[in-house]
C-alpha cells in the first residue's frame, strides 16, 4: 500500500536532514574524543550545555533553513536560549505550529557526552501538521543510525529493526530514568515507582542509558521491553517517537492516555499489554504542556 503522505516533499525533506545528520556527526565523534572544559550549566547544575551542543544545532538549523526556507525549529538549545518561547499562564510555551517543524536535540545525553560515555544522540524529528512524520536518531561514537519515515518501518544502518514482544513486567527488562530536574515532584514519585516494578514485581532487569533517545531507540529494537520518564522534552523523544512505533511498538503518555509530545512525560513498550501493566505501577507525574 502506498504511504499517504502529509507533504508531497516529506521524502526530500528526509533524505536531506539524514545527509545534515551524518555531517553533523563528525562534528560530535571529533569532540567526543577531546576532552573540554568548556562545560556550562543551564536550569540547574545538573542541566549541561557545552560549545558542541550548540555547534551542532546551529549548523543543523542553518543546513535545513537554507534549504527550506519555510521551515520551523523546536531545538533544544534555542529554546534553552530563550528563543522560540511565549509566555502564557502558569509558564512558558513553545512555538508549535503546523508548518513543517524540526525537532532537534544536536547532543541527547549531554552528561554522558561530558563524561566521555558514548551513549549520545544527535536527535532530528519533523512535524508536520502536528504529527510526528519522521525521526533521526545518530549515535556518531558507535556507529547506530537509527532512522523512521511513518509508514516505511524503522532502520538501524539501513537494516530493519523490530521491538521486543515481551508482554509482562517480569519478563522485562526496563528502563526508568531520572533527568536533570531533581525536585521533590520528580525524585518522589521516581522512587514509588521504581520501587513498585523492581521490588514487588520483579522486572529481569533495569537499566538507563543517560539518553531518552538512546532508550528509546533500545526499545525500538527489541534490546530494552519498556522505558518511561518523567520530565522530558520534546527534542528528547520526537524523532525516537517516529522509530519506536515503526519498530511495531507503542508511544504513549505513562497514564495510558495518547502521547502529547509537549507533555513532558513518555511511556514506551514494545507491546500495548506491558505498557498497560507499567502503567499501572508508575506513579504519575503532572506537567504544564511545553506547547
Ligand atoms: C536529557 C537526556 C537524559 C534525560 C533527560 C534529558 P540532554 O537530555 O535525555 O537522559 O533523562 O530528561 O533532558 O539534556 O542530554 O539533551
Amino acid at each position: 500500500m502506498p504511504v499517504e503522505l502529509l507533504h508531497p516533499d516529506e521524502d526530500r525533506f528526509f533524505n536531506f536532514a539524514l545527509e545534515l545528520v551524518k555531517k553533523a556527526g563528525r562534528l560530535v565523534r571529533d569532540a567526543f574524543d577531546q576532552p573540554s572544559s568548556n562545560v556550562q550549566t543551564k536550569a540547574s547544575n545538573t542541566d549541561l550545555v557545552t560549545e558542541t551542543d550548540q555547534a551542532v544545532e546551529a549548523m543543523l538549523i542553518k543546513g535545513l533553513s537554507a534549504e527550506f526556507p519555510e521551515h520551523k525549529f523546536i531545538g533544544e538549545e534555542s529554546v534553552a536560549g530563550g528563543q522560540k518561547i511565549e509566555s502564557v499562564a502558569g509558564g512558558q510555551k513553545i512555538v508549535y505550529s503546523d508548518a513543517p517543524t524540526w525537532i532537534i536535540d544536536p547532543i541527547d545525553g549531554t552528561t554522558n557526552f561530558v563524561h566521555r560515555i558514548p551513549m549520545v544522540a544527535i536527535c532530528v524529528g519533523l512535524a508536520i501538521k502536528k504529527e510526528l512524520r519522521a525521526g533521526i536518531v545518530y549515535n556518531p561514537i558507535t556507529n547506530e543510525l537509527f532512522s523512521a519515515q511513518v509508514g516505511r518501518g524503522a532502520f538501524r544502518n539501513g537494516f530493519p529493526i523490530k521491538v521486543s514482544q515481551t508482554e509482562a513486567v517480569c519478563k522485562s527488562v526496563l528502563l526508568l530514568q531520572i533527568g536533570a530536574d531533581r525536585s521533590d515532584k520528580i525524585v518522589n514519585p521516581f522512587i514509588e515507582s521504581f520501587k513498585a516494578t523492581m521490588v514487588n514485581n520483579d522486572a529481569r532487569g533495569h537499566r538507563s542509558f543517560g539518553s531518552a533517545a538512546i532508550n528509546m531507540v533500545y526499545v525500538a529494537q527489541g534490546s530494552v521491553d519498556a522505558y518511561a520518564e518523567y520530565g522530558i522534552h520534546a527534542w528528547d523523544i520526537a524523532a525516537a517517537t517516529v522509530i519506536v512505533r515503526e519498530a511495531g511498538g507503542i508511544v504513549i503518555d505513562p497514564t495510558g492516555a495518547e502521547l502529547n509530545v509537549m507533555g513532558r512525560k513518555v511511556l514506551c513498550a514494545g507491546t500495548k499489554k506491558l505498557a498497560e501493566e507499567l502503567s499501572g505501577m508508575l506513579t504519575h507525574v503532572e506537567f504544564v504542556p511545553e506547547g
